[in-house]
């Protein structure tokens, strides 16, 4: 194992990367419409059920694989099986890596052009009757083109710093600021007249709309949410120190990703309800409705300016983390240099990615755009947690398994047994269960 690889230097450095990789467009953008979709509440219920039952331990699945090994996919299997038969789990991580990246970076692209618009005052300049036509003209644009290779250059830069001058330091900028937009939504929030009807649809449960698909939604969300299933939190334990605790960090991320997803339905529900839209509007929430609310809103110019921000911000760290799993490939794996590993994902990302920001537009017969969501949120990554559950829990030397997550500063974790439990039985049998019934 060499010693020589680069490390995250501080604890909040760990923890600002990792949870500026749980933390995304998925907390903020997909979180409050599938919510919406599948009743509020009752889907709420579920998805905290799976972030702690099986979230929790599959990042210290990941997190014992990848500090265990030192190294990104498929090494890291490699090296812990000392053989090359879970090598395929690796490799399918790295292309469902690819998928994320080219949809992710699409709507991240967007998130660069509201900026703009909020900035020149355009939600508040046109008619609320022409939003819906305004974002489907943009969307199938090569101008929506053009600002997702912006967003995956502006990746590329982060990528190029490294670990630690790159990564660590963006995440140790824009989580904090993250943190502070999304406290001044949440109390602007609380003061609308529709506060106390969006705030009841959020936590008030609705069991009758709890279907098999939406069950799967919400264990889909949570993976996809805590950044799992394709080696993403394999890859970033594979820089942390020997003395972080991984138990203790898994935990810490699921509480503060599920506080951002529970914010980010505290801010947009309350407005949703104040200006009589509609909570299951689906994917277009965020970017249609609430230019809507905007408009309407005294100060809008500025919060749109300011929820944007946290959009395109919360993105940029995640895609960070999304690069990086390709990266680590190639340079591990590949023995590639960072720099042309970097150059490789962001020269294959543009033209994925292009792809999938024209299904709105010229190649929308095609639709890459769902088809890449689908297969890597609801196939490979459910597969990949299966893989990883099922190799950590019993494949891997059951030894260096306690060692990485019995020790934390020489003491015993409590929460060892039931987490190793939950990892191979709960977690396993939970995914299996919920994935098989939602293709039903
Ligand atoms: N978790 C991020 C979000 O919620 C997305 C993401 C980043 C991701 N890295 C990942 C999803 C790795 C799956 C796997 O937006």
């Amino acid at each position: 194992m060499s010693t020589s690889r680069t490390q995250f230097s501080t604890k909040l450095g760990i923890l600002a990367a990792t949870v500026g990789s749980a933390v995304g467009l998925g907390n903020i953008w997909r979180f409050p419409y599938e919510a919406g979709q599948g009743g509020g509440g009752a889907f709420l219920i579920c998805y905290i059920l799976f972030v702690f039952l099986i979230g929790v331990p599959a990042i210290c699945a990941e997190f014992s694989l990848g500090r265990f090994s030192r190294s990104g996919m498929p090494v890291a299997y490699r090296k812990a099986a000392s053989s090359r038969r879970w090598d395929f789990i690796g490799y399918a991580s790295v292309i469902a890596a690819f998928l994320i990246i080219s949809f992710y970076s699409v709507v991240a692209g967007w998130t660069l052009e509201y900026i703009v618009d909020s900035v020149l005052g355009l939600f508040q300049s046109t008619p609320d009757s022409s939003r819906h036509a305004q974002f489907a003209d943009f969307t199938g644009s090569w101008k929506a083109v053009g600002w997702m290779v912006v967003f995956l250059l502006i990746n590329a830069v982060v990528m190029l710093g490294g670990v630690q001058k790159g990564i660590e330091r963006v995440s140790n900028i824009l989580m904090p600021l993250l943190f502070l937009i999304l406290i001044a939504f949440c109390i602007n929030s609380l003061t609308m007249s529709g506060a106390s009807e969006g705030l009841g649809f959020l936590f008030k449960p609705d069991f009758t709309k709890l279907t098999p698909e939406v069950v799967l939604g919400a264990m889909g969300q949570a993976f996809f949410s805590l950044s799992l299933g394709m080696g993403c939190m394999v890859t970033y334990a594979s820089y942390f120190g020997d003395d972080t605790p991984l138990i203790k960090t898994s935990i810490r991320i699921a509480l503060l990703d599920t506080l951002v997803a529970i914010m980010a339905g505290i801010i947009i529900f309350p407005a949703v309800f104040s200006f009589g839209m509609s909570p299951a509007e689906g994917p277009t929430l965020v970017f249609e409705v609430l230019p809507n609310i905007f408009h309407a809103m005294p100060g809008g110019r500025i919060w749109s300016t300011l929820f944007f921000i946290l959009l395109a911000t919360a993105s940029l760290t995640s895609i960070i983390s999304v690069s990086e799993i390709i990266v680590a490939f190639l340079c591990d794996d590949l023995s590639m240099s960072r720099r042309n590993a970097t150059i490789v994902v962001t020269a294959i990302s543009i033209v994925t990615g292009m792809l999938c920001s024209l299904s709105f537009g010229p190649l929308a017969n095609l639709n890459l755009f769902n088809l890449f969501d689908f297969i890597s949120s609801n196939i490979l990554m459910t597969l990949g947690g299966l893989g990883i559950c099922l190799f950590v829990g019993w494949k891997m030397d059951s030894k260096e398994v306690e060692n990485q997550l019995r020790h934390e500063n020489g003491h015993k974790n409590a929460l060892y047994r039931y987490i190793l439990f939950c990892i191979r039985y709960v977690a396993p049998a939970g995914i299996l269960i919920v994935f098989i019934a939602g293709l039903l």
